[in-house]
């Protein structure tokens, strides 16, 4: 079992989501205002009996929910974006590519009349095709920044990059002289000019017509500074000079008048024999300037390249000095990546040689001759490996797994889990794994939500659910798990779950829970807090309830299973109701 959440990353966040669909006999209110947070490389197990709201929340992940939804409330935010807003144009470059699923059903994945190798080595060629293109994409915007931002650097690379083929190391050069300078310097620098540079501006530059003079003496002590933030600098044939960051847009603009300028100038000074932009004849000194561009567009250039720099400068300032560096080195990375994307193809030799790595890969025998064989040849098991290696063409950040073995028998079931446990640990997936079974997931979750009725009634890592569980809802879950090694018999979770066309005004779990309240009929338990990874929503947490003890089945198996792992014993804030706490205190009669 994983350990206890830590503060990173979150890929996937969804927030307060909240689900019905319109139906003859009513609204059913599907999901009912959930939220959990998936974070990168871990798997986030959404645990609940038939009908709990499992499989509509994996559908809104993947934005494929039945024409009746109603859609209340809620976000899903992933990658910057609120995939309940983005339009399906968006959605079909996530669904299938970034995030990728795979259901209970094998057979319904595949295509009955397709052999399986092309199934997988057309994922292949789709995935490949998307990627140039994007790649192309990529290295289009970099070619523009590079070529403005620093043509010579720019130059020698594509010089070495065409002689030797791609070569990262040269690439590195260019942009470790952008980390040149430590960037708590850089940080610093940034600090003392920045409100300089606002003051500057909203003096000097609210004008129609800047004056360029008055604005470059404000501007001039100010260079050094800006000079070690890996500015550029834009020299001015009225020597002014414009200061701006590498990759405003304005900048390459305002620098391109500024070369014609500086061009027309040179020339000027030439052919008149002096060395001064203010000795030359009045009309020339005009021309210079003015006709190429006026005074008023040359001035919103360099209001709009301050304001760039401004904004740019600030958001500096807010990155952590590993960001600035990571920023470079990402920046550094993905130009490689893209370069040699867009120059690779795929044969069909190729897509046909990695289709069967791949196929060897899922823990399929035989590849060679499995390319060949239609879905209808293979087991169930071999069915869904080759689901797996399908999803997983796109190099997905995230997968879906709705219920994956619950077609498979016992023995295929572990097997499958195993290669998924493997499959993320080296792709570093992060993994929404969703069943009606505990027992499935104690050796795949790191963190467990538990559903009942369109809402998640507990919370917390593996360890806090599986150890120190705290709803009547997850005790009985726990307990209708059968125990591999007693062969205990399960008991079934008396009762059934409510209809979600009348959900119960209080706790929805209260008719099928006899150690519940009367305050459970009128109101909705809010969640308490256990520990920082746990909380559940039970009114028999709330401090002037009377505590009740989870089942003596439960309670057995934990003091058992923390026998042999005493590792794996979760921390708790809360006491109330902790089985750990009834343990503990039954230490002595053993
Ligand atoms: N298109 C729909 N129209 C009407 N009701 C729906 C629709 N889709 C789902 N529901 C209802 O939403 C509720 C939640 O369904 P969901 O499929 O998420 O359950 P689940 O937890 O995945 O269950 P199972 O374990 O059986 O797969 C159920 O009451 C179901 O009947
Ligand atoms: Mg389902």
């Amino acid at each position: 079992m994983a350990n206890e959440i830590q503060e990173n990353e979150k890929i996937l966040d969804v927030k307060n989501l909240r689900i019905s669909f319109r139906t003859d006999g009513g609204t059913v209110k599907a999901v009912r205002g959930i939220s959990f947070s998936l974070y990168r490389g871990r798997t986030l197990a959404i645990v609940g009996e038939s009908g709990s709201g499992k499989s509509v929340t994996s559908k809104a992940i993947l934005g494929i929910l039945a024409e009746n939804k109603i859609v209340e409330d809620g976000q899903i935010l992933y990658d910057g974006k609120d995939l309940l807003q983005i339009g399906e144009d968006q959605f079909s470059k996530i669904r299938g590519v970034k995030i990728s699923m795979i259901f209970q059903d094998p057979l319904s994945s595949l295509n009955p009349i397709m052999i399986v190798g092309k199934q997988l080595t057309e994922a292949m060629v789709l995935k490949h095709k998307a990627d140039k293109k994007e790649a192309n994409h990529v290295l289009k915007k970099f070619d523009h920044y590079l070529n403005e931002a620093d043509h010579a650097a720019f130059e020698e690379f594509t010089a070495a990059k065409d002689k030797e083929g791609f070569d990262l190391s040269t690439y590195d050069v260019l942009f470790e002289e952008a980390t040149d300078l430590s960037v708590e310097a850089q940080k610093t620098a940034i600090g003392e000019i920045l409100p300089k540079l606002q003051e500057i501006y909203d003096t000097e530059f609210q004008k129609e017509v800047i004056d360029f003079n008055k604005a470059y003496n404000l501007l001039k002590p100010l260079f050094p500074a800006l000079k070690k933030c890996e500015l550029g600098i834009a020299t001015n044939p009225d020597n002014t000079i414009a200061v701006f960051p590498i990759q405003a847009k304005n900048y390459q603009e305002a620098a391109k008048d500024s070369l014609k300028h500086q061009k027309l100038l040179e020339k000027n000074l030439a052919k008149y024999h002096v060395n001064d932009f203010f000795d030359l004849p009045a009309g020339v000194r005009a021309k210079s300037r003015e006709t190429i561009v006026s005074q008023v567009e040359h001035s919103n250039h360099f209001k709009n390249a301050l304001t760039e720099l401004i904004n740019h400068l600030n958001d500096l300032l807010g990155r952590s000095p590993k960001d600035i560096k990571a920023l470079a080195k990402g920046m550094n990375k993905a130009y490689g990546e893209a370069l040699l994307l867009s120059k690779s193809e795929l044969s069909a030799k190729e897509a046909k040689e990695r289709a069967i790595k791949m196929l060897a890969d899922v823990g399929i025998n035989e590849p060679e001759r499995r390319y060949n064989q239609y879905p209808f040849e293979l087991s169930g098991g071999m069915r869904q490996r080759i689901v797996i290696a399908i999803a997983l063409c796109s190099s997905p950040e995230i997968l879906i797994c709705d219920e994956p073995t619950t077609a498979l028998d016992v023995t295929i079931q572990s097997q499958i889990l195993e290669l998924i446990n493997r499959l993320k640990k080296e792709k570093n997936l992060s993994i929404v794994f969703i069943t009606h079974d505990l027992g499935v997931v104690a050796n795949m979750a790191d963190d467990i939500a538990v559903m009942y009725a369109g809402k998640i009634v507990e919370q917390g890592s593996a360890t806090d659910i599986f150890y120190d569980p705290r709803h009547p809802y997850t005790w009985a879950l726990l307990g209708s798990v059968p125990d591999l090694n007693t062969k205990e018999k399960l008991n079934a979770i008396p009762g059934t779950p409510p209809n979600m066309l009348l959900p119960p005004r209080g706790d929805a779990f209260a008719p099928r829970n006899k150690d519940a309240l009367e305050i459970d009929t009128l109101y909705q338990p809010p969640f308490f807090q256990i520990s920082p990874t746990h909380r559940a929503a039970t009114w028999n947490l709330h401090p002037e309830a009377e505590e009740v003890q989870a089942p003596k089945l439960v309670i057995s198996r934990i003091k058992a299973a923390l026998k042999a792992h005493p590792e794996f014993t979760p921390k708790a804030d809360n006491m109330k109701n902790s089985v750990l706490n009834y343990i503990k205190e039954d230490k002595g009669n053993e």
